[in-house]
């Protein structure tokens, strides 16, 4: 099975190009890091694969689990096991946690013909993966990521994940005025998530975070394109001597 390979792909939006033959691709089981310059196009990357239509295609196929992605729609692409933690995650004022994420398992477990939780068994579920993460019950009571402060979103972020258990993981800045908190709690999150069926895409400006994670291949992006690719030595290389190099 190809699990994601993406190929030649062209973006641009309002006319200007973007993605330029990107290329990449991710086995299952696998954590790539991208990291790059501000306004690279990592960001764009994440949208595309996402499935966010402000972005348009000129060329170029992805390749998710056998699958054309790109003739699939947004939720359509949830439901084959494709996640992205946001880089600014939208607050959902009314819509509570619990519920929330309830119907987002149950639509998922439906598309792969699985029986749906009903919400005595999805509510002990939430309250097991919410005790793993160190994740107050207080806050499953609430509305979705409103009036959360920066590192009760990311807990939140960590949470969707670990309930939805997504086979393929996009973390797009996660660490962007990250404290150090919220970056233990991303890190320890990824960390325990992760197994030799699920795959991580982590976009990132700093190394720090590839230092708790250990990723298996890192690549840099320039100018819509990888440039670089390498291990752990890379991001490290990064950090000493910036990207002017590469
Ligand atoms: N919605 C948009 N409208 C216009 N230009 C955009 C939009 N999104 C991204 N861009 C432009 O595309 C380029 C790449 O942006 P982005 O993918 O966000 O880069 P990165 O995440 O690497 O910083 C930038 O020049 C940015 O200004
Ligand atoms: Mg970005």
């Amino acid at each position: 099975m190809i699990f994601l390979n993406i190929n030649n792909l062209n973006v641009s939006i309002e006319g200007k190009k973007i993605l330029d033959d990107f290329n990449l691709t991710i086995n299952q089981g696998e954590v790539h890091a991208i990291m790059g310059p501000n306004g690279c196009g990592k960001s764009t990357l994440a949208n595309v694969l996402a499935g966010n239509e402000d972005y348009k295609i000129n060329s170029g196929k992805i390749i998710f689990k056998d699958e054309d992605l790109l003739d699939l729609n947004i939720e359509e692409r949830a439901k084959t096991g494709l996640f992205l933690a946001f880089q600014y995650p939208v607050e959902i004022p009314g819509v509570n946690i619990t519920p929330f994420l309830q119907a987002s398992i149950n639509s998922k477990l439906k598309s792969e013909n699985k029986p749906e939780l009903d919400s005595l068994s999805f509510a002990k579920l939430l309250r097991k993966k919410a005790e793993e993460l160190g994740i107050d019950s207080e806050m499953l009571k609430r509305s979705i990521n409103t009036g959360f402060s920066g590192g009760e979103k990311k807990r939140y972020e960590i949470l969707q994940m670990s309930v939805l258990n997504p086979e393929f993981t996009i973390f797009d800045e996660t660490d962007s005025g990250l404290d150090v908190d919220a970056l233990r709690i991303v890190t320890e999150g990824i960390n325990r998530f992760k197994n030799n069926e699920n795959s991580f895409l982590i976009i990132t400006h700093y190394q720090k975070l590839l230092d708790y994670i250990h990723p298996d291949y890192v690549h840099v992006m320039r100018n819509g394109k990888i440039v670089k690719s390498g291990d752990i030595m890379l991001a490290a290389e990064i950090e000493r001597s910036g990207y002017k190099n590469l």
